[in-house]
């Protein structure tokens, strides 16, 4: 049964869509291009500066999209625009779809994902799970994440002096602090990395029936194992955000598991890419990393910068709720951010990397309005202390190999970074 309304939700969704793209990106449809052609994915940015050049928004028969920083910023920013693809199922196929999902499967795409809810429900439930995030609250967190820092780049000094970024200390930090902060024992570490890396794909459009399959019992089994964790919270709660919210006794079962998922995943998923884009960025750009060496102060502006070129999540999509001056009622417009980061007509020389940008944080990496990122000061606190801990930590630190890229359709990043440590400095030389 579960494999039959699988099959139906993903031949809807992602099937049938994803064939008309990926037929539409093969004759150089330009839209389609952007969200399906390989080529493209592996360095998007060309095809975005052409696509802007055909106008603010552009079209195909079945998805509009927008690399125009001022349309992208409008949009996000617009009540009249929902997130998600079906905010209200109008065709009878996508309420087919929406009635046959399973709630056991229900991944970070769909309701009640605080990502694909509208007001008032997002509002209610964005008021209770924001008071986790605030600056005072993100700001209290410092000291363990260094500590957590501090833990990973012992066992990387201990250890040979190759190793891969991603594996031993991008993806471990992030995952560590978001579990410390939700509540989640660190055993089960590695289990959530494999389930995130997994339930990931399933934002994507266009997904392949074997992905959609792996995300789907990635997101069944994330969503069974939170589901007795929040029993057990219930009856011994922590001190942690999950049992707060589970003791405020005001989200539905759905809503709790959904915000928990949602938060393990946005939590780390997005974190490794910045800090692994970071590194890459960095050690490419010599002279800019000697320069933070020489005045750390310059580190916030520069993680501003690496959001601003290298966008971990390079895309999101609205649907019209009503008409609009950039598309008609019911209508889906695909935002491309890693484009509006590279507009011209807001940052000069774009394709530049550059931490002494003045204006880089007129970014949108981390979205606009009501669905602006929730733990963006958490993951730019989290990126400054991973980053300056490494660098202090191994001043000769260098690519050992090529990067790989990894990542999905919406999410960039790299999936193997090898490094090597050169000569490092003890933790006492550092104090000293
Ligand atoms: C570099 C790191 C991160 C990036 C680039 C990023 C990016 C984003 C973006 C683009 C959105 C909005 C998507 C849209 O408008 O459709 C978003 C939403 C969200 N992010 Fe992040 N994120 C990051 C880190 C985090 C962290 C560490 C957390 C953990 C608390 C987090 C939690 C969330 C949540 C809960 C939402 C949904 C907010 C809502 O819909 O109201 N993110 N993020």
């Amino acid at each position: 049964m579960n494999h039959a309304r699988s099959a139906l939700v993903w031949g809807i969704r992602y099937g049938i869509p994803g064939a008309a793209i990926h037929f539409a990106a093969r004759r150089g449809d330009p839209v389609a291009r952007v969200i399906a052609d390989p080529t493209v994915l592996a360095d998007p940015f060309d095809a975005y500066d052409r696509l802007r050049s055909r106008g603010p928004v552009v079209a195909n028969r079945m998805v509009n999209a927008t690399a125009s920083h001022s349309v992208a910023n409008a949009v996000l920013r617009d009540e009249r625009f929902l997130g998600g693809p079906t905010p209200a199922p109008t065709t009878w196929l996508s309420r087919i779809a929406a009635a046959a999902v399973d709630p056991a499967a229900i991944g970070p795409g769909e309701p009640p994902s605080l990502l694909a809810i509208h007001p008032p429900d997002h509002t209610r439930l964005r008021g209770l799970v924001s008071k986790a995030f605030t600056p005072r609250a993100v700001a209290a967190y410092a000291d363990r994440i260094r500590e957590i820092a501090d833990t990973l780049l012992d066992d990387i000094a201990n250890g040979p002096t190759t190793f891969d970024l991603i594996d031993t200390y991008a993806s471990r930090l992030p995952v560590t602090v978001i579990a410390d902060i939700i509540g989640v024992p660190v055993e089960n570490h590695a289990q959530f990395l494999d389930w995130g890396d997994k339930a990931a794909t399933s934002l994507d459009p266009g997904m392949t029936w074997r992905e959609y399959r792996v995300a789907d019992r990635a997101i069944r089994e994330s969503g069974a194992w939170l589901t007795a964790h929040i029993a057990d919270l219930r009856r011994s709660p922590g001190t942690d955000v999950l049992s707060k919210l589970v003791q405020l006794d005001q989200l539905t079962e759905l809503e709790l598991r959904s915000t928990a998922q949602l938060l393990l995943g946005a939590g780390f998923e997005t974190t490794v890419k910045l800090i692994g884009n970071a590194v890459a960025l960095l050690l490419r750009h010599p002279d800019q990393l000697a320069a933070l060496r020489a005045d750390p102060s310059g580190w916030d502006n520069a993680i501003e910068e690496v959001l601003r070129f290298d966008t971990p999540v390079q895309m999101t999509l609205r649907t019209a709720n009503t008409e609009t001056e950039h598309v008609p009622a019911g209508q889906s417009l695909i935002v491309l951010i890693g484009g509006a980061n590279r507009d011209s007509a807001v940052f000069d020389e774009p394709h530049r990397f550059d931490i002494t940008r003045t204006n880089a944080r007129d970014h949108l990496a981390f979205s606009a309005g009501i669905h602006y990122c929730l733990g963006a000061q958490l993951a730019r606190l989290e990126s400054v202390i991973a980053l300056r801990a490494l660098f202090d930590r191994f001043p000769n630190l260098a690519l050992d190999g090529t990067p790989a890229r990894g990542g999905t359709r919406v999410l960039r990043g790299y999936k193997h970074l090898p490094l090597r440590t050169g000569v490092g400095v003890t933790q006492d030389q550092l104090a000293g």
